[in-house]
C-alpha cells in the first residue's frame, strides 16, 4: 500500500517528509516523490525505485519550504516510473493518494473532453484535475469536497494548492489517514509510524471527513462542510509496534487486513448490471476464451492451494478442463501444451523461481500465460502475456494470508469471466455468485471478531504433537493450506488430506495426542465429513471443526468449534481459511516461534 506524509509548520519540510517516508518503507513501494511549497510555488521531485534514489535527486536538485507532502507508491494502475510516481500536479493543485479510484477511466475521459491533458497512467492524476477544475477562487478544502462528489473508490488524499501556501487538505475513504498534532506545526500520514517521532497526539479522521491542516490549527469537517469536534488520542506505541499498526506481528496485521484486501481486489471489476466481470489488464478476447481447450495452473505453496480452489471454480463456471501443477514439477514432466491452452501462473511475490521457470517453459511450448500476482511489474508478470493483479498490498509475513484470499478472489473473477464469455454461466447464476463474493469481506470481518474464541482453542491445543487437516470438495485445498500455515510458523507436524482418504491410510495415525481439524460446513459433503469425525472420535482422536454458525448437530462431534457464516460453496474457501490462519497464528504465538520470519523460510523463494 502507498505511504503518505505531509507537514505544515516552520521547519524545513523536505527532510521531515523523507524521514517519515522511510518509516513507511515496510508498507512496500516501487517509487517515491515529494512536493514542497516555497511560499511562491510548488516544486516536485519524483523517482522510481527506493527512497535513496529520491534522496540523490534532492541532493542534486533540492527543494526548500515549510509546507509539503510526500509519497511512496505501491503501483496498482500504471507501472513504477517517474511519470506515474506521486505527487501529481494539475494546474495549481498537487495531490498524493493511497487507494483505488474505481471510476477513474470515465472521469479521465470526461476531463479529457474538457481539454485536460494527462501525463500519467495513474488513477490519482484524475483527482488532481478534478480538484483543479473545482478550484476557481474557492478555499482548497471547498474545491476538494466538491471534487469528491464525482469519485467512487477508496482513497487517502493529501492536497496542496499553489496559491494557498498555508494549508494541506487531507481526506479519506477506506484507506488509512491520521493527523499528528504538535505546537505550531501539524502533520498528516497514512500511518502512525511516519510521524510518531514528532508527536504522540493524533486525530483519526473518519471516512468522508476532510481535514484542513495548518500550522496553528486543524479543522475537521463532515463531507458537507460542517465542523466536527474530534478528541485527540495519545498513541503510546513503540516505533516498531507502530509499523505493525499495534499488532504483535505483521502476519496478525495481514490476517486482519483481509476484508480490505479482498474488497480492493474486487473494486472496479464486478460489473453489477451485466452480471459480468471486467478483468482490467487481461486482454483475452471473447474469441480466445471460447477457443480454449484447457487451463493449466502452475504455482508453489500457498499459491498452489489457491490454484486447486481455482480448478473447482473454473470447471464449475466455465466447463473447461483445468489441471493444477506444482511449478517445481511442471517442467520436468515434459508438459504437452498448445496455443489452445491457457497457463495461469499464480504468485504473490512474482519472483518465485520455480513458477518463473514454468512460465518460460509454457511460453516456449506455445501456450499463452496469464499470471495472478500481487507485486506489480515483478518478474513473473513481466514474463507473462496477461496479468490480473491482486490488490492485497504488501505482504510482509512469510506465511501468506491476505494474498491467498485475494488469489482465490481473482480466480473467482476469472472463472466468472470465462463462464460468461463461453455462455456456460447464466446471467442469473453469475449475479448470484458475484453477490455472494461481494458479501465475503463482511463475513470475514465477522469471523475475525471471533478471534478470542479461536485463541482459546489454540491455547488448548498448542502442545499437541501432530495435526491432521481434512476436508472434502472445494474445501480440500483449505485443509492443505491450514496444515501449511500451522507447520511453517509453529514447526508442528501437520498434514492436509482429502477426508475421503482417511480409510486409505491416515486413520492409522488417530490417537488421543493427534488433533484432527475438519472443515464441516453444511455443503454437499457435510454428512460424509461427519462420518469421518465419528471414526476419529471412536479412536479417541480430538476434533476441531470449522462449521456454520448455529449448527447444533456438529456439537455432538466436537466441543471445539470454529463457526463461519453460511455462503455459497464456491465462496466458502475464502471464509473457511480464516479460522485456520488464526489457529495457526495463535498456536505458534503460544509456542514462541518467530511468526513473521519462521526458521529456514524466505518470503520469496527466488532459487529453485
Ligand atoms: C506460504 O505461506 C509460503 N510462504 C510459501 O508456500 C509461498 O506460498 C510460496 O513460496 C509461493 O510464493 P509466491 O506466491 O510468492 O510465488
Amino acid at each position: 500500500m502507498c505511504g503518505i506524509v505531509g507537514y505544515v509548520g516552520s521547519r524545513d519540510a523536505a527532510p521531515l517528509l523523507m524521514e517519515g517516508l522511510a518509516r513507511l518503507e515496510y508498507r512496500g513501494y516501487d517509487s517515491a516523490g515529494l512536493a514542497i511549497h516555497d511560499g511562491k510555488e510548488i516544486g516536485i521531485r519524483r523517482a522510481p525505485g527506493k527512497l535513496r534514489v529520491l534522496s540523490r535527486l534532492l541532493e542534486r536538485k533540492p527543494l526548500s519550504g515549510t509546507l509539503g507532502i510526500g509519497h511512496t507508491r505501491w503501483a496498482t494502475h500504471g507501472r513504477p516510473s517517474e511519470e506515474n510516481a506521486h505527487p501529481h500536479r494539475a494546474g495549481r493543485v498537487v495531490v498524493v493518494h493511497n487507494g483505488i479510484l474505481e471510476n477513474h477511466s470515465e472521469l479521465r475521459q470526461r476531463l479529457e473532453k474538457k481539454g485536460r491533458r494527462f501525463t500519467s497512467q495513474t488513477d490519482t492524476e484524475v483527482f488532481a484535475h478534478l480538484i483543479d477544475e473545482e478550484l476557481g477562487r474557492k478555499p482548497l478544502e471547498e474545491a476538494v469536497r466538491r471534487a469528491l462528489r464525482y469519485v467512487r473508490g477508496t482513497y487517502a488524499l493529501a492536497v496542496l494548492c499553489a496559491d494557498q501556501p498555508d494549508r494541506i487538505v487531507a481526506t479519506k475513504n477506506a484507506s488509512p489517514l491520521v493527523v499528528g498534532l504538535c505546537q505550531n506545526e501539524n502533520l498528516v500520514a497514512s500511518d502512525v509510524p511516519a510521524i510518531l517521532e514528532h508527536t504522540r497526539k493524533f486525530v483519526f479522521i473518519e471516512d468522508g471527513e476532510l481535514a484542513l491542516v495548518q500550522a496553528g490549527r486543524v479543522k475537521i469537517q463532515t463531507p458537507d462542510g460542517k465542523p466536527v469536534r474530534r478528541r485527540s488520542r495519545h498513541i503510546g506505541w513503540s516505533p516498531l509496534m507502530a509499523e505493525k499498526g499495534g499488532h504483535k506481528h505483521f502476519m496478525h496485521k495481514e490476517i486482519h487486513e483481509q476484508p480490505r484486501a479482498l474488497a480492493d481486489t474486487l473494486t472496479g471489476r464486478v460489473l453489477r448490471d451485466s452480471a459480468d466481470v471486467h478483468l482490467d489488464s487481461v486482454k483475452l478476447r471473447v474469441r480466445d476464451l471460447k477457443n480454449l481447450s484447457r487451463i493449466v495452473i502452475v504455482a508453489c505453496g500457498t499459491s498452489w492451494h489457491a490454484g486447486l480452489v481455482g480448478k473447482f471454480l473454473i470447471e464449475r463456471f466455465a466447463r473447461i478442463p483445468v489441471e493444477v501443477d506444482l511449478a517445481s514439477e511442471f517442467r520436468y514432466r515434459g508438459p504437452i501444451l498448445s496455443d489452445r491452452d491457457l497457463v495461469v501462473a499464480i504468485s504473490q511475490s512474482g519472483e518465485t523461481a520455480d513458477t518463473l521457470a514454468a512460465v518460460r517453459e509454457a511460453r516456449k511450448l506455445g501456450a499463452r500465460v496469464l499470471c495472478i500476482c500481487n507485486v506489480m511489474d515483478s518478474g513473473i508478470p513481466r514474463t507473462s502475456d496477461h496479468v490480473l493483479y491482486t490488490h492485497a498490498g504488501p505482504e510482509i509475513g512469510v506465511a501468506s494470508t491476505k494474498a491467498f484470499v485475494t488469489q482465490m478472489a481473482a480466480l473467482f473473477l476469472l472463472a466468472v469471466r470465462l463462464g460468461r464469455a463461453r455462455k456456460t454461466l447464466s446471467e442469473k447464476e453469475a449475479r448470484k455468485q458475484l453477490a455472494a463474493l461481494a458479501a465475503a469481506p463482511e463475513h470475514i470481518e465477522r469471523i475475525l471478531k471471533n478471534e478470542p474464541h479461536i485463541q482459546e482453542i489454540a491455547r488448548a491445543f498448542h502442545t499437541t504433537k501432530a495435526f491432521l487437516f481434512i476436508a472434502r470438495g472445494i474445501n480440500y485445498p483449505i485443509a492443505l493450506e491450514g496444515a501449511l500455515k500451522l507447520k511453517e510458523i509453529s514447526y508442528i507436524h501437520a498434514e492436509g488430506y482429502p477426508a475421503g482418504e482417511m480409510k486409505h491410510g491416515p486413520i492409522a495415525l488417530i490417537e488421543k495426542d493427534v488433533a484432527v481439524v475438519a472443515v464441516a460446513t453444511k455443503n454437499s459433503t457435510y454428512e460424509k465429513v461427519l462420518s469421518n469425525l465419528s471414526e476419529v472420535r471412536a479412536r479417541d482422536g480430538q476434533v476441531i471443526a470449522i462449521c456454520n454458525q448455529r449448527d447444533k448437530k456438529i456439537e455432538t462431534y466436537s466441543p471445539h468449534l470454529l463457526p463461519v457464516p453460511a455462503t455459497l460453496d464456491t465462496v466458502e474457501p475464502l471464509l473457511t481459511i480464516l479460522p485456520l490462519q488464526l489457529l495457526a497464528y495463535h498456536i505458534a504465538n503460544f509456542n514462541g516461534t518467530d511468526v513473521d520470519q519462521p526458521r529456514n523460510l524466505a518470503k520469496s523463494v527466488t532459487v529453485e
